[in-house]
């Protein structure tokens, strides 16, 4: 009989592994498929070059997801986070944020902030239950079909969790 995966139990065959440039094709793939108004290769591309932390989730050799985030003043800004459409309600992207949190906080960033369309309820119940917190509103900051949409800024703060000890997301 053959071994094949159980899917059912995605998370025990993905892996998280750093991006690099031939990545960025399969990448770029998914990104198109997620976003209405996705960020060319060439984002993804420079984001790799200028050091940014740059994420893929792996799930049995195909490119499932990634993550991106800046670092600055002592802040981690979580850029892009996206899981491939099919794996999506699995814990995948949970982990992967996991993954990202714990950058931030082993590099002693004391704050985590990103953006989300109002309209992405899932994002935003993942963010709230890890603990974000809604901090400000971006007028018009993305593109939308016939027009503008607003953006919510969403805060974790990890400085003092760093200056106790180091904190366990997952
Ligand atoms: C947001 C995203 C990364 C979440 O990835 P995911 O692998 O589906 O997330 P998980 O399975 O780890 O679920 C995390 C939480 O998201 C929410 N969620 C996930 N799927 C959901 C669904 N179908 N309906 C409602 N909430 C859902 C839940 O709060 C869930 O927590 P729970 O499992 O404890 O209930 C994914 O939906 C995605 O890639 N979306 C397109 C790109 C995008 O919008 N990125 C965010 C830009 S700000």
């Amino acid at each position: 009989m053959s071994a094949e995966p159980d899917l059912g139990r995605l998370l025990e065959y993905v892996r998280f592994r750093p991006m690099s440039l031939p990545d960025v094709p399969a990448v770029a793939a998914v990104e198109r498929a997620a976003y209405p108004f996705p960020w060319s290769d060439g984002v993804f591309r420079d984001c790799v070059r200028v050091g940014y932390v740059c994420r893929v989730v792996e799930a049995l050799g195909e490119v499932a997801g990634y993550g991106i985030m800046s670092f600055g003043a002592g802040e981690a800004h979580i850029l892009n986070i996206c899981v491939r459409a099919d794996l999506r309600s699995q814990g995948v992207g949970r982990r992967l944020l996991t993954c990202l949190l714990e950058q931030a906080s082993e590099a002693y960033m004391q704050d985590v902030f990103l953006e989300v369309r109002p309209s992405n309820t899932v994002a935003m119940a993942l963010y709230e239950s890890i603990g974000f917190l809604r901090v400000g509103l971006r007028k018009g900051y993305y593109q939308a079909v016939g027009g503008r949409e607003d953006a919510l800024v969403y805060k974790l703060p990890l400085g003092m969790i760093n200056a106790a000890k180091p904190p366990r997301f997952s």
